[in-house]
């Protein structure tokens, strides 16, 4: 993992350092995540919405997140043709929408419809649909919501209109709820001939995301994108992902940790980077607590209490273990309800 340090970036970790300074002496708390901001002291972060209820990615389903009391609602995020950032896991369309129906001549060799090769204004004519495996139309999740609707239509949502809609709720609920995008794929945007940091960062900073106290925490598996957002001037707090697999394993070594300290406010692990498929901790607990030391607080992924791991007897149980006993500061999960239901019972024990 090679680090392109710059002189904003030495300017930023100064800052960084006054901040984790004034904020030891006035309030004790690590650098990233403020937790006295969180409702119940631990993030939650709405993975794609609430998609254990409602279609991912949709506004639908961030508003259901927001009601439900989630602290964060992450957007994955892809470039369209005419590059609008939108809120999307895969490059390709066919899992979550109607494509191959309305645009059935569009699919490249791999009879894949790719949204980089579709205008904001044809994305815009698709239907989301609750995610299928698309060879065989099968739901991935059959107890969510059903793909039998025919009248009611959910669309693609694009990062501005998320945006707009948190704003527009935190202005009517006075809360301060946050967006926590990740920037998906971002190496093989460049391939495409898109620079997609420079594309987010227009949008937040139009919708006066700038600093490193606001609401926003941009995440991505790829070190050179949030070191390209560093490069951009960006001072927002970033966090680091881990993968599960093998190719991720240099960033989980002190030496790995210590890179991403250098341009990252977090890390956002797998849930297998803290607790094996047996169920035993992953190397004493070492990877939360190397990334405290660095103060780099740890967002672990993804809570489904619909699939939740082997080893996990229930969702209270995997949240207590997770944000308790090993000291994870937040959580991505699909049911954001299930996190604050169980903050709140605990809080108020
Ligand atoms: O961003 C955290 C988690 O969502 C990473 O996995 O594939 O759901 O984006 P994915
Ligand atoms: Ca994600």
């Amino acid at each position: 993992m090679e680090l392109k340090g710059n002189g904003h970036n030495a300017r930023y970790v100064s800052v960084k350092a006054m901040i984790i300074t004034i904020g030891f002496f006035v309030t004790a708390t690590p650098a990233l995540g403020e937790p006295e901001a969180y409702t119940y002291g631990k993030a939650v972060i709405a993975h794609r919405g609430a998609p254990g209820y409602l279609p991912e990615h949709t506004l639908e389903s961030y508003a259901m997140a927001y009601g439900q009391g989630a602290d964060y609602l992450e957007p994955d995020l892809m470039l369209t043709k005419d590059g609008v950032p939108i809120a999307l896991h895969d490059r390709t369309l066919n899992a979550t929408t109607n494509v191959a129906e309305v645009f059935p001549d569009r699919a490249r060799d791999d009879d894949r419809h790719y949204a980089i090769d579709f205008t904001l204004d044809e994305i815009k004519q698709l239907a989301v649909r609750e995610r299928v495996y698309p060879a065989s139309g099968e739901l991935v999740y059959p107890d969510r919501f059903p793909n039998t609707h025919e009248e009611l239509v959910f669309r693609v949502a694009t990062l501005a209109e998320l945006i707009e809609l948190v704003q527009g709720m935190n202005h009517a609920t006075g809360r301060n709820v946050g967006i926590y995008p990740e920037t998906k794929a971002s190496s093989w945007h460049a391939d495409q001939g898109y620079d997609f940091e420079r594309k987010l960062m227009d949008v937040l900073t139009e919708y006066g995301y700038e600093s490193a106290s606001d609401p926003v925490i941009v995440q991505s598996f790829e070190a050179e994108s949030l070191q390209r957002l560093r490069e951009l001037g960006c001072e927002l707090r970033l966090v680091q992902l881990i993968g599960g697999g093998p190719s991720a394993d240099p960033m989980v070594t002190p030496e790995g940790l210590d890179e991403i300290a250098e341009y990252a406010d977090g890390i956002g692990p797998s849930i297998s980077r803290i607790i094996d498929s047996a169920g035993e901790v992953v190397d004493d607990n070492a990877l939360i607590t190397g990334a405290h030391a660095r103060d780099l607080v740890v967002h672990p992924w993804t809570v489904r209490t619909d699939r939740l791991p082997d080893h996990a007897d229930s969702t209270e149980a995997l949240l207590e273990r997770l944000l308790f006993d090993l000291g994870a500061d937040g959580v991505f999960i699909d049911q954001p309800d299930a996190a604050v239901a169980f903050l709140r019972e605990r809080a108020e024990r």
